[in-house]
């Protein structure tokens, strides 16, 4: 497995995997892997012969340094579970690689990134679609795995890849959940034993909702409505968003669905250490089932 710690490095190394006519799969990762990056690592490794995962805290899409400071660094095993995993290439750029000094250059979406995540972490959206086009000039792949989970993440990186003509394949992988339905994300580990046991309603209420639908719902307020009562039987549950979204573009949804709709969540649960852990999780609501 290829270690490499410079843009021109890599840049480089993807023009000769180009020219020996390998399409080279992009994975966009902070470090501190878990099954849902590894799950990334296998979309990307079915679409591509040659596998790159980048590890890279991002400083500009934290919005306390606080947070940048406590992200978890745990470069070496990241290491092994990519070699383990048989990815061929891991970018480890240092700040000078994507930040060189005095850079001014920002990458800014609006209507979509102003919504759910939008409101309560302004920014954290230019920083993402930033780095992540800078990944994409460096790395040159012909297609970038992202998680669902992350949807609105998923959503403005299409719109990004298409405003800017990137001639890259943006796929969406689906949330590795817990056997009990929990979303994979290294959040979860910072939940106190009772709002563990009691996170799961996430998934439930997501489940809930998408048989809603299958069995002919489309009135936005009576699924909104279920959503809080469902949510409502977890204590400790206390919702930070709870919307239906267009799935593209996220436009708000008014009184019925009519098309694809998202249904995105963000819950707050007590955290072991004190304070709260935010947790969120999604669904795509397909209206054409029923
Ligand atoms: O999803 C993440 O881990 C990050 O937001 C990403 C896409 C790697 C950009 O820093």
């Amino acid at each position: 497995m290829d270690i490499l710690r410079t843009t021109r490095a890599l840049q480089s190394r993807a023009d000769a995997v180009r020219a020996d006519g390998r399409r080279i799969g992009l994975v966009p990762t902070m470090g501190a892997l878990h099954e849902g990056h590894l799950a990334l690592v296998d979309a990307a490794r079915a679409r591509a012969d040659d596998v790159v995962v980048s590890i890279y805290v991002n400083p500009t899409q934290f919005n306390a340094g606080a947070d940048l400071e406590a992200y978890p660094r745990t470069v070496e095993t990241d290491l092994a579970a990519c070699e383990a995993r048989g990815v061929d290439a891991v970018f480890l750029p240092g700040d000078d690689q994507l930040y060189p000094e005095g850079a001014e250059t920002w990458v800014d979406l609006s209507e979509i990134t102003r919504p759910l995540e939008g409101v309560s972490r302004p920014g954290h959206f230019r920083g993402v679609a930033t780095v992540v086009t800078k990944l994409f000039i460096a790395a040159k792949p012909h297609v970038a795995c992202f998680g669902e989970k992350d949807y609105q993440q998923l959503a403005l990186i299409r719109r990004m890849a298409t405003d800017l003509g990137f001639d890259i394949d943006v796929v969406g992988v689906p949330t590795v959940r817990e056997p009990d339905g929990l979303a994979l994300s290294s959040r979860n580990v910072r939940l106190s034993e009772e709002a563990r046991r009691q996170a799961p309603v996430i998934a439930r209420v997501l489940d809930a909702a998408e048989s809603a639908v299958a069995s002919g719902e489309r009135r936005c307020e009576a699924l909104l409505h279920g959503v809080r009562t469902e949510l409502a039987k977890a204590p400790l549950a206390e919702i930070d968003y709870a919307e239906l979204r267009t799935a593209d573009a996220l436009a708000p949804v008014d009184a019925v669905l009519e098309g694809p709709t998202l249904l995105a969540l963000a819950v707050n649960f007590p955290a072991e250490a004190g304070g709260t852990v935010r947790l969120i999780d999604n669904r795509v609501l397909e209206t054409s089932q029923s």
